[in-house]
């Protein structure tokens, strides 16, 4: 009896002074306009912003300047427990460009991989799109397309610049867990379909029981707890190499995973999200010279990318059947590569639960995609509401190998699947990327969505 009535007070402490907002540099959104379009040619610029991810920020105490976190470790007596770090810890302000290399011009967002601040050195960065001063926008995709354009001429080998959407809460899960007192405003709230547990707060408490540092990133470690949810990539990207994604969930919001939930190391098929997905990345469906350096689609210079949302009965609310993608660049209108698979269908061109079942039969990979609910569950994450991501990152678990080289290393690179780009199999260590390559970047812009055909 006394421990609960312990426990209770304790609760009590906690929700009134959790996860607290730092005051030491002011918060000021860098602003990006996008476009809302009706029909071909007809579009409405919205004014908007963007936010850096909290797990980024600079954690201190609430009432002065410790740090909470320092490296890749916590403070043990300022967050010697998930609830008590919430309540003595605040995530302060963020200086965008001087800190973060992250800058925005008109409808142009630039990501720097390595920047230099003055109190620290940051590696690569994440934002989401902001509706308001304290929300995100939601984005319903489907029966819509959605268009950017995309420089990443300066992202070479072992880089991901990335654009995707996450099913995460429109106020960062401020409402739902009163122990957030952050929210949106300072990028609270992250989850996606690997169910990351080097989020710092995941339900309002800090992600500090069990936490183990990484082995080889400085700034990161690993908490007991994951941050599960449904993921779209649009996006995933260097000069070598591209691919789109859907990526469903067995949860229907985001949801903090603990043990097999999470799916982790062999239990990968077990968890809640599938991992894997069903991808489309033109090199490894057998078309090894559409995307690249001088190649149909010229990642030497900027180029448009369009993605459409086909749903089976052309609603929004119908189920989504099919994920297309296009290409326009220098004015020319370029359909997406054809797959050159032998045993796959060579007129498939898109994601479709077809496409699907067939590139896992011939790969022979796990369809943890169907498992997990296919197009159809990917569909109801965006009829939820899915927010707007854009990244750049290095890939401290697998070198990026999955996207730009072979990949798994123990198979022969002829077998099918395998080979997904031109970059080595020695390349992408992040001591390496970071070292050779700290002024890589990726520029985002001219976003617009809208009905199908009503954006480019
Ligand atoms: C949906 O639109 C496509 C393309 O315009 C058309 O071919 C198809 O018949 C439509 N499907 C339904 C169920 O209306």
């Amino acid at each position: 009896m006394f421990r609960a009535a312990a426990l209770l007070a304790f609760s009590f402490l906690a929700v009134s002074y959790g996860q607290q907002v730092g005051t030491l540099t002011a918060e000021t959104h860098p602003t990006l306009s996008i476009q809302q379009c009706t029909g071909a040619g007809s579009c409405q610029t919205q004014s908007r912003a963007v936010v850096l991810d909290s797990n980024w920020r600079w954690l201190h105490t609430t009432s002065g300047s410790t740090n909470c976190y320092t490296g890749n470790e916590w403070d043990a007596s300022l967050c010697p427990d998930p609830a008590t770090c919430a309540s003595n810890c605040a995530l302060d302000g963020a200086d965008y460009s001087g800190t973060y290399g992250i800058t925005t011009s008109g409808n142009a967002l630039t990501l720097k991989f390595v920047t230099n601040g003055p109190y620290s050195t940051n590696i690569g960065s994440r934002v989401y799109l902001m509706e308001s001063e304290s929300a995100y926008q939601m984005f319903n995709l489907k029966n819509q397309e959605f268009t950017f354009d995309i420089d990443m001429s300066q992202l070479p080998c072992g880089l991901n610049g990335a654009l995707y959407f996450s099913q995460m809460e429109a106020d960062g899960g401020m409402s739902k867990f009163s122990t957030n007192a952050a929210g949106a405003k300072y990028g609270t709230g992250y989850c996606d379909s690997q169910c990351p547990h080097d989020i710092k707060f995941i339900n309002g408490e800090a992600n500090v029981a069990g936490w183990e540092p990484s082995p080889n990133d400085q700034n990161a470690g690993k908490g007991q707890y994951g941050s599960c949810c449904a993921e779209m990539d649009i996006w995933e990207a260097n000069s070598m190499a591209a691919a789109f994604t859907p990526h469903p969930c067995t949860v229907k919001e985001p949801t903090r995973c603990e043990g097999n939930d999470c799916g982790d190391d062999d239990n990968r098929y077990g968890g809640v999200c599938d991992k894997d997905g069903c991808d489309f990345n033109s090199f490894r469906m057998g078309d090894q010279t559409f995307l690249g350096p001088g190649k149909t689609v010229d990642t030497n210079s900027k180029f448009t990318v369009v993605t459409q949302f086909v749903t089976a009965d052309n609603s929004t609310s119908g189920a989504l059947t099919e994920i297309r993608r296009l290409y326009v660049q220098n004015g020319q209108v370029i359909q997406n590569s054809k797959v050159n698979i032998p045993g796959m269908d060579a007129s498939l061109d898109s994601i479709t639960e077809d496409f699907c079942t067939s590139q896992k039969t011939v790969f022979g990979d796990t369809n943890s995609f169907q498992d997990k609910g296919g197009l159809a569950a990917m569909g109801d994450a965006f009829q939820a509401g899915m927010v707007l991501v854009m990244s750049i990152w290095d890939d401290h678990e697998a070198k990026m190998l999955w996207l730009d080289s072979n990949y798994p290393l123990d198979k022969d690179a002829s077998e099918p699947g395998v080979a997904r780009g031109t970059c080595a199999t020695t390349s992408g260590e992040p001591t390496d990327v970071e070292s050779q390559s700290p002024n890589a970047q990726v520029t985002f812009s001219n976003i617009k969505f809208g009905p199908i055909g009503s954006t480019f």
